[in-house]
């Protein structure tokens, strides 16, 4: 089932998930949709990811990060925002998985698990997705819209809900608990002849942390997996779309092509996709705008003005094209255009302009 308009998308889903290059507008997107949302009266949160300063302050999540602030204005609905913080959504996942206070401690205070739940590979977006997965079943939203770390791997984000439950299917780790369970065995040979190696790597001290690491994680496998397949399904129904935002231009076309196509590859479909930042309409058609670049060639003051204008027409019929190209690769998505505004967009009144753009 797809969607015949933004609004239509909006007013259905539970989740939406914003996806595409750094520096597309993702962000901005991801709290404007929350934004309409909220204006056709649904509780909607927005899970930010590094928002511009400016931005975080108009929220009102500069200071307050990881929990939803209400943001007050004349909407019908409710407004929330959120700024996530990786190494807080990660201890709060510890807490909620562990089988006591002990064990939380015993993770939250080992030095590896310190240096590692900020900097793993693919934890932004594993703890981006544990986030959601909280604010859903929270039951307190109607949406929950979710900006994406910036990366040219979408399916990083795709794959992050199983991140923990692999890292602890993985050999390594397996060896590691095998070797330190069983006194006698192979196992326990295997295991510390590749401790022994790793120690001499990376220092004696850092595997047994690191073993201790993945020790006080016993019994927390089951937990941890049960969550990464609910939200797998969560992330792959009708209840979430997937919005691809890009820009008419450039490199970021290409990277917009290519995460369609591991969007596809994962056996889903972007349900919208919002070209940001198209360049104005004038109005005017390359003929004509060629024609008055002619008739004016001899004022040279005017001239200059036609040339400027023949050039801006020439750039945006260019941008209609690539568009339509786009539009061919997702076509079963809502094809939004935003064009790109005067100012940048730092405060509410500027998300309410381009909520206006998302929604017309
Ligand atoms: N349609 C637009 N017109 C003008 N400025 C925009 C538009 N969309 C985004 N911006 C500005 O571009 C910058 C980058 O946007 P942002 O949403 O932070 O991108 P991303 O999250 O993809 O990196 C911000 O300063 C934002 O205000
Ligand atoms: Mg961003």
């Amino acid at each position: 089932m797809s969607a015949d308009t933004f609004a239509e998308l909006l007013a259905e889903r539970q989740v939406v998930i914003v996806c595409g290059t750094g520096g597309v507008g993702k962000t901005t997107t991801a709290a404007a949709t929350a934004l309409a949302a909220a204006e056709a009266g649904r509780r909607a949160v927005v899970v930010t990811i590094d928002p511009a300063k400016r931005l975080a302050d108009a929220l009102g999540i500069a200071e307050l990060g990881n929990t939803p602030t209400v943001i007050d204005g004349p909407w019908p609905g409710t407004l929330a925002a959120l700024m996530l913080d990786t190494k807080s959504t990660f201890d709060e996942v510890v807490r909620r998985n562990a089988t006591d206070n002990d064990q939380a401690e015993q993770i939250l205070s080992n030095r590896f698990y310190r240096n590692v739940s900020g900097t793993l590979s693919g934890t932004q977006d594993y703890m981006a997705v544990e986030k959601l997965a909280e604010l859903y079943d929270s039951g307190d939203w109607d949406l929950v819209v979710v900006d994406t770390p910036p990366t040219r791997d979408a399916l990083a984000f795709l794959e992050a809900p199983q991140m923990l439950s692999r890292l602890l299917d993985n050999p390594i780790y397996k060896l590691v608990i095998a070797g330190n369970r069983g006194v006698f065995g192979v196992a326990n040979k295997a295991a510390q002849t590749v401790m022994r190696q790793l120690a001499r790597v990376v220092g004696a001290y850092v595997v047994d942390e690191a073993i201790a690491f993945f020790q006080s994680f016993d019994g927390m496998e089951k937990g941890f997996k049960e969550r990464a397949q609910a939200t797998l399904a969560l992330m792959g129904d009708e209840r979430t779309a997937f919005v691809l935002v890009a820009s008419p231009r450039g490199d970021t076309l290409d990277e917009a092509h290519y995460f369609l196509d591991r969007i596809r590859e994962a056996d889903l479909d972007a349900d919208a996709v919002i070209v940001n930042r198209m360049l104005p309409a004038t109005g005017l058609s390359l003929q004509q705008s060629n024609a008055l670049h002619s008739s004016l060639a001899a004022d040279t003051d005017a001239a200059g003005a036609a040339q400027a204008l023949l050039d801006l027409v020439t750039a945006a019929a260019a941008d209609d094209d690539r568009v339509a190209e786009l539009s061919k690769a997702a076509p079963l998505a809502v094809l939004t255009a935003v064009p790109l505004l005067a100012d940048d967009v730092h405060n509410l009144d500027g998300l309410r302009v381009i909520a206006d753009l998302l929604t017309r």
